[in-house]
C-alpha cells in the first residue's frame, strides 16, 4: 500500500469527545480526487492503520477531512488521534478507495448513527449540489455529541435533515417505518453507524420489502464469522513448493508466520490491505472488506489475515 505524507492543518473539537482533522499535502499539492463515501486509511503513531471516511466536499481536494470519535472501546487508535496528534503533525495516508458509493436513484435516504454521519455528510453535499431528492436522519445520543451539527443546520440543505436525539422527547425520535415506507426499486438507503443502528435499520428495511440491491452499508469493521463454520485447506508457497494446512480456527497468515514465512500485518481484519498477497491457483474464499466486488471476482490476490479458500489448496506467490 503505498502512502501519502499530509500535515494536519486544522484540528477542531467538532462536539463532545468528537475531533476533526483537516488534511493537506505539506507542499500545497492537490490530493487525489474522491467520490462521496470514500474513506482513508491513515497510519496511526503505533504503526496501526485505521479507516476513517473522508466528510468533506468530493470537490475540494485541495483537502481532505476526517472526523474521529473517541472510543473507550478501541485498540487505541482513537485515542492516539484525540491525545497525539495535532495541528501541523505530519501523518501518512493512503489513497480513497470508495466502497460505499452513490447509485443513480430518484430518491435516496441517509441514516447516520453517531459518528456514521461522515460519509453521508459527504453525499448529502454531493446529493444537494445535483439537487437530488434525498433526506439525512441522523441518530445521535444528545445535541452535545452532534458533529457538525451547527454547519449541517446551517447548510443549503438544512431542510433535508433530521436530527434525533436519544435523549429528546420521543415525537423527533427516528420512526424507522415511515422512513422507510418506500420500498419501491427508486429508493435507495445508505447506512452508516455502530453496528447495532446498522442491523436494526436493514432488518426494519427487508421487513417492509426492500431489495438487498437498495441497501448500502459502510462497514468499518469485519463483521464476526462463525469460525466453527470455516474448514481446512492447504496453501502452497510457489517458490518453494511447501504445502502447509490451514485448520478450521487459524489464519493463512498466522499459519505461515508460525512456519517463519511473516505476511506484514496491520488491522488482521481485511480493511487495511496490508496483507494482501498473490494468488496464483485455487479458488479464494473472500472475508474482506478491502477489495471491490470487481477485484474479489478476479481471484488474484487476497488478504490471509482473514480470507480463506473455497477450494482444497491455493497456491500463493511467495
Ligand atoms: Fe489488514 Fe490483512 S492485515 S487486510
Amino acid at each position: 500500500m503505498s502512502m501519502i505524507q499530509v500535515r494536519v492543518r486544522r484540528k477542531l473539537q467538532e462536539a463532545q469527545d468528537i475531533a476533526s482533522f483537516e488534511l493537506v499535502r505539506p507542499d500545497g499539492a492537490p490530493l487525489p480526487p474522491f467520490s462521496a463515501g470514500s474513506h482513508i486509511d491513515v497510519r496511526l503513531p503505533d504503526g496501526m492503520v485505521r479507516q476513517y471516511s473522508l466528510c468533506n466536499d468530493d470537490e475540494d481536494n485541495g483537502h481532505y477531512r476526517i472526523a474521529v470519535l473517541r472510543d473507550a472501546h478501541s485498540r487505541g487508535g482513537s485515542r492516539a488521534m484525540h491525545d497525539i496528534i495535532g495541528q501541523g503533525d505530519l501523518m501518512e495516508i493512503s489513497s480513497p478507495r470508495n466502497h460505499f458509493p452513490l447509485v443513480d436513484a430518484r430518491r435516496t435516504i441517509l441514516l447516520a448513527g453517531g459518528i456514521g454521519v461522515t460519509p453521508l455528510l459527504c453525499m448529502a453535499q454531493r446529493l444537494a449540489k445535483a439537487q437530488a431528492d434525498f433526506q439525512l436522519h441522523y441518530c445521535v445520543r444528545t445535541p452535545e455529541r452532534t458533529a457538525f451539527r451547527e454547519e449541517i443546520a446551517s447548510s443549503g440543505f438544512a431542510s433535508r435533515v433530521r436530527f434525533h436525539y436519544d435523549d429528546g422527547p420521543s415525537d423527533q425520535r427516528l420512526d424507522l417505518a415511515a422512513v422507510l415506507a418506500d420500498s419501491g426499486p427508486h429508493v435507495h438507503a445508505y447506512v452508516c453507524g455502530p453496528q447495532g443502528f446498522i442491523d436494526h435499520v436493514t432488518a426494519s428495511a427487508r421487513l417492509q420489502g426492500w431489495g438487498e440491491e437498495q441497501l448500502h452499508v459502510e462497514y468499518f469493521q469485519a463483521a464476526p464469522t462463525d469460525a466453527a463454520a470455516d474448514s481446512a485447506f492447504r496453501v502452497q508457497i510457489a517458490s518453494s513448493g511447501d504445502i502447509y494446512e490451514v485448520p478450521a480456527g487459524q489464519t493463512v497468515v498466522q499459519v505461515l508466520g508460525e512456519k517463519g514465512i511473516e505476511i506484514p500485518v496491520s488491522c488482521e481484519q481485511g480493511i487495511c490491505g496490508t496483507c494482501i498477497t498473490r494468488v496464483l491457483e485455487g479458488q479464494c474464499d473472500h472475508r474482506d472488506l478491502y477489495f471491490t466486488d470487481e477485484e474479489k471476482e478476479r481471484n488474484d490476490q487476497f488478504t490471509p489475515c482473514c480470507s480463506r479458500a473455497k477450494s482444497p489448496l491455493l497456491v500463493l506467490d511467495l
